[in-house]
């Protein structure tokens, strides 16, 4: 991904903060109690529908909405309430969630914004949902996330054009017509292309849609810009053949790194924020899996479970810093012993990589593997900024 710091505003970078990565991966609830349910439709509905107004008065929702934003439930959306108000499960208490109810998760700060929420909850259950992905991804990125699920269909294309066949979609401009482009000043993928030459001002992976561009050379080891740029078989080779297998990329672009570990029959979940263009839907339309979370999320992974994770150009100083040692440790979290940890230009300014940076990262637990330092000249030597690249392991053996 390019630099998100060229030269812009406060406010733009406290944005970007939230940006890159993103789903709302809303917590399924997987019970087997539920399973013996699932015909009976109607009768869900209408229990969830009684149950939802019925629980609006609940002490639980009120003190929750005073608590945290001296709201009363009366300024929210119906929709919203009926949604996140505790649900009744159907058999009756059950011993997984340990509670007779269900409380579908959505950001505690979702109800901040009683304006953004209520334009985002209107709409007509059972109908077609307002095209208003610019607003949905404006109150994720403010902190509501996940977003509150809808009862209506999202904006699709009139018609829509399937993706091209494995292995042609991987490096294929897909169909116009694969995108709802409403949310985006381009309306076309030939005007994401070009936008490299054609547009002014900044926008996040700028040349990324351009798949004959410069993401055909990225960690093919064929990069110019040296030490700094790992080649992907140079830190494959780091551990024993195979032994790589899964993995997630932090706000990766249009996803190349995922498609290029595909190569090496490597699955991996490339995380992104819909910036100015359809990153998920290009993501999907290569035929890798896009994930729809900011960075903010805790990573919806179990612990101790992936290979690898990746992040190039996004974990950096713009991010506050207590925020990005939650993320380290998250990512932590998330790796099996003996994972890989690959910081790819991470980028802050003189001093800060010494004396912030450096025992931030080393306070984590990684082992390390490769540690490479340059400068990062794009803006002029003036600034002093610095790169980093890393390659860090999850010590195999105490690693708690
Ligand atoms: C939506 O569909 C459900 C299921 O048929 C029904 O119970 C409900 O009344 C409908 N709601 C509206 C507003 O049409
Ligand atoms: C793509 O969009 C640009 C401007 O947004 C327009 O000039 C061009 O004709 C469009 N191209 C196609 C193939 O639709
Ligand atoms: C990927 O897996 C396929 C099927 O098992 C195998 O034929 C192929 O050689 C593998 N490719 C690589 C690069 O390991």
């Amino acid at each position: 991904m390019d630099s998100p710091q060229k030269s812009r505003p406060l406010s733009f970078n406290i944005f970007l903060l939230y940006l890159f990565l993103s789903t709302n991966l809303l917590t399924y609830f997987v019970s087997t109690r539920l399973h013996s349910s699932s015909c009976t439709l109607n009768s869900n509905i209408d229990t969830i529908s009684t149950i939802a107004t019925n629980t609006i008065t609940e002490p639980i929702i009120s003190q929750h909405a005073q608590q945290d934003e001296t709201q009363t439930t009366a300024d929210l959306p119906a929709e919203f309430l009926a949604f996140t108000s505790p649900q009744k499960l159907p058999f009756g208490f059950n011993t997984n969630f340990d509670s007779d109810k269900m409380i579908p998760p959505v950001g505690h700060a979702c109800t901040l914004f009683p304006d953004k929420l209520s334009r985002y909850m209107s709409y007509k259950v059972n109908g077609s949902c307002p095209d208003d992905e610019l607003l949905a991804q404006k109150l994720l990125l403010k902190g509501c996330e996940p977003l509150p699920r809808r009862r209506c269909r999202p904006a699709a294309q009139k018609e829509y054009v399937e993706p091209y066949p494995l292995p042609q979609s991987s490096w294929t401009t897909p169909s116009d017509s694969s995108v709802v482009w409403t949310a985006y000043s381009c309306k076309n993928y030939s005007c994401l292309i070009n936008r490299m030459h054609t547009q002014k001002g900044f926008d996040d992976c700028k040349d990324c849609f351009d798949l004959e561009g410069r993401e055909k050379h990225r960690w093919a080891g064929t990069s110019i810009s040296g030490d700094l740029d790992f080649s992907i078989d140079e830190v494959l080779a780091v551990k024993k053949p195979g032994t790589i297998r899964i993995g997630l990329d932090i706000g990766g672009g249009v996803a190349t790194f995922a498609v290029r570990m595909r190569e090496r029959n490597i699955t991996i979940i490339t995380t992104s924020m819909n910036l100015n263009g359809p990153f998920n839907n290009f993501i999907a339309s290569r035929g890798v899996i896009p994930l729809y979370i900011s960075i903010s999320q805790r990573l919806p992974f179990f612990d101790n479970t992936l290979d690898i994770v990746h992040s190039m150009h996004v974990l950096s100083n713009w991010i506050p810093t207590t925020l990005l040692h939650f993320l380290f440790f998250d990512i932590y979290r998330v790796l099996r012993p003996g994972g890989l940890f690959w910081l790819d230009h991470f980028f802050c300014v003189g001093d800060q990589l010494e004396q912030v940076y450096a025992p931030l990262i080393e306070s984590i637990g990684f082992n390390k593997v490769k540690w490479v330092v340059g400068p990062k000249l794009d803006r002029g030597p003036e600034l002093r900024e610095m790169y980093l690249s890393a390659l860090l392991e999850k010590p195999l053996k105490n690693s708690w």
